[in-house]
């Protein structure tokens, strides 16, 4: 699909790697719908990007809330959302069993909702939407792009929810992309690796430098662009569809 005819609903945009590729899809003529929770600074990055840029506060895990982005989206820009990426997401780093016990099921089935709920939610609607569109080339429709995490591999010691939600993600990559391939929508997964977004950067300096060195090459975290720049292929590559790709500089995390 051409950047240029592009209207990308990008969830968790209001920060990291969502306002990263929210900034290079704009730059290159795409309209972007900064989905993010209303408390975030969604708000201050569509202002920045300018007229290609409308803010909906979003929480992705409510219906309501992603079908009304889509539909301000699609009033707004005079377009229908043909992009979907999935950037919204937490994180929580807790033991199966620690000194307090067991693992709160609260916690756990809050990261699988968020994580993997938020995101099947987005694709789901904006599909149902783009099926009855106008077609491309190739008969495609629309575009979307999931974000995994290496950990859905090499889960750590404290990382069980995290992991399983990131794991779910890859699992449900191929089987979206096999139900939506007859309406000429194609969807991928990125897994990075450790990328320098604000989560990372509020880590003591020493410890980003560690977590740094154990990246084979090139030994440095990642930075948001270079994630952006391969959720740009992915939209322009139609031979891209059903796979999830590492985005690590071979990173193999340990267990701790
Ligand atoms: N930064 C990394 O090194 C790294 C590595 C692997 C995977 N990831 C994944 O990449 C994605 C983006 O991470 P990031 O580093 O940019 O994090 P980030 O914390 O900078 O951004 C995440 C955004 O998601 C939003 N969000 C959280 N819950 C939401 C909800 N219910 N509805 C809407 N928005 C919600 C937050 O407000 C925030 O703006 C996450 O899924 C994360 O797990 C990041």
């Amino acid at each position: 699909m051409e950047i240029s005819k592009v209207v990308a609903l990008i969830t968790g945009s209001a920060s990291g790697l969502g306002r990263a590729t929210a900034l290079r899809l704009a730059s290159k003529g795409a309209k972007v719908v900064i989905c993010d929770l209303p408390a975030s600074h969604g708000a201050s990055v569509a202002a920045e990007i300018g007229k290609n840029a409308l803010f909906c506060p979003t929480d992705v895990t409510s219906e309501a809330d992603v079908l009304k982005a889509i539909q301000d989206a699609e009033v707004h820009f005079g377009a229908h959302v043909n992009v979907g990426i999935n950037c919204a997401g937490i994180a929580i780093a807790r033991k199966t069993v620690s000194k307090v016990g067991a693992h709160d099921l609260g916690s756990f089935t809050k990261t699988l909702m968020v994580n993997v709920g938020g995101s099947f939610n987005v694709i789901r609607l904006i599909a149902a939407r783009l099926a009855e569109s106008e077609s491309g080339v190739d008969g495609e429709r629309g575009v979307f792009i999931n974000t995994a995490s290496v950990a859905a591999y090499d889960g750590q010691i404290g990382q069980a929810a995290y992991a399983a939600s990131k794991g779910a993600i890859v699992g449900m990559t191929l089987p979206i992309a096999r139900d939506l391939a007859q309406y000429g929508m194609r969807v991928c997964t990125i897994a990075p690796g450790l990328f320098k977004t604000p989560m990372l950067a509020s880590l003591p300096e020493q410890v980003q430098n560690e977590l740094a060195k154990s990246v084979p090459f090139p030994s440095r975290l990642g930075d948001p662009d270079e994630y952006a720049q391969l959720a740009e292929q992915i939209i322009t590559n139609r031979m891209l569809n059903g796979e999830t790709i590492r985005l690590d500089g071979s990173l193999r995390m340990p267990p701790k």
